[in-house]
This record gives structure tokens, C-alpha cells and sequence, in this order.
């Protein structure tokens, strides 16, 4: 009974970080291909679009000088996997994401993989 339990435990530790995260590996190369010309991953320096660093749990256009959208500004959901993927699946069509050109990442797997990156940024 008790092996049982521990044998499912296991199973679940081993296949559930690639069913529900990303690579943070392969995110980081998606990152420097398409997001890092306009965001920095370092505390304090925006470029054209605000530093990413600790943007998963945070509240958006919350970072000091930058110039936010209106549109962004009003967004109040905080930035979770769940709202950053949809974000980036179309940013310009995401109400949040005026200002942004960016058309966006279409693939699920790209932008799971970018958003598990994002989470190591702290
Ligand atoms: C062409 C420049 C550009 C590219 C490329 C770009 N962004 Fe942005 N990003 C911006 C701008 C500008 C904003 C501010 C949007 C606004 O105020 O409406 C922004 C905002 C954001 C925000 C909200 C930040 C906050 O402080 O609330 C996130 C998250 C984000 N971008 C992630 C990404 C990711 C991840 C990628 C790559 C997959 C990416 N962006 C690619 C310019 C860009």
C-alpha cells in the first residue's frame, strides 16, 4: 500500500515539470532571438520596452519610468503564466498590449518555454 503510494508520488515528481513548465534553457535562446532588443533581464534598465527582471508576480506597469500605454497601465492582472502566455500569444490583440510590436509568440511550446525563463529572472 504505502510502496504504492510512494511509486505514484514518484511518477508524478518525474512527468510533471515537462507536462505542466517549459525549458528555461530553450527559453533563454527564445529570449535573446525575439524579446531582447527590447527588454533587459537586470533590475532597472528599461529599454524600449520595461526590464523583465521579476515580472512573473508582479503587477504590470509597475516599473519606475518607464512610459506605459494607457492600456497597459489599466491592467491590473497580475503577470502569472496563465496572463503572460496569453499576452504573448498576440500582444497587440491582448488589450494590454498597444504598445508593444511585437506580433507575438504563436507556438504554446515557445511561449512556455519563455515563460518558465522569465520565472528564473529574480
Ligand atoms: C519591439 C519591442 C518589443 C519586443 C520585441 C518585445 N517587447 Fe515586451 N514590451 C515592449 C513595450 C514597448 C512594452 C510596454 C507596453 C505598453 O506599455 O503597452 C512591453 C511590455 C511587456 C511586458 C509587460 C511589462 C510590465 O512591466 O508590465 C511583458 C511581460 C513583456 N513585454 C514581455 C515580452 C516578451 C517575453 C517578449 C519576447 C517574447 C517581448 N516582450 C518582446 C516592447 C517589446
Amino acid at each position: 500500500m504505502t510502496g504504492r503510494l510512494i511509486f505514484v508520488l514518484m511518477l508524478g515528481l518525474a512527468t510533471s515539470p515537462a507536462v505542466a513548465e517549459g525549458d528555461a534553457a530553450a527559453g533563454k535562446t527564445i529570449f535573446q532571438r525575439t524579446c531582447e532588443n527590447c527588454h533587459a533581464t537586470v533590475i532597472g534598465v528599461n529599454k524600449i520596452g520595461p526590464s523583465l527582471w521579476n515580472v512573473v508576480g508582479r503587477t504590470p506597469a509597475t516599473i519606475p519610468d518607464f512610459a506605459y500605454s494607457d492600456a497597459m497601465k489599466a491592467n491590473k492582472q497580475t503577470w502569472t503564466p496563465t496572463t503572460l502566455d496569453a499576452y504573448l500569444a498576440d500582444p497587440r490583440g491582448d488589450v494590454h498590449g498597444v504598445k508593444m510590436f511585437f506580433r507575438g509568440l504563436p507556438s504554446p511550446g515557445d511561449r512556455s518555454d519563455v515563460i518558465t525563463y522569465l520565472q528564473t529572472l529574480k
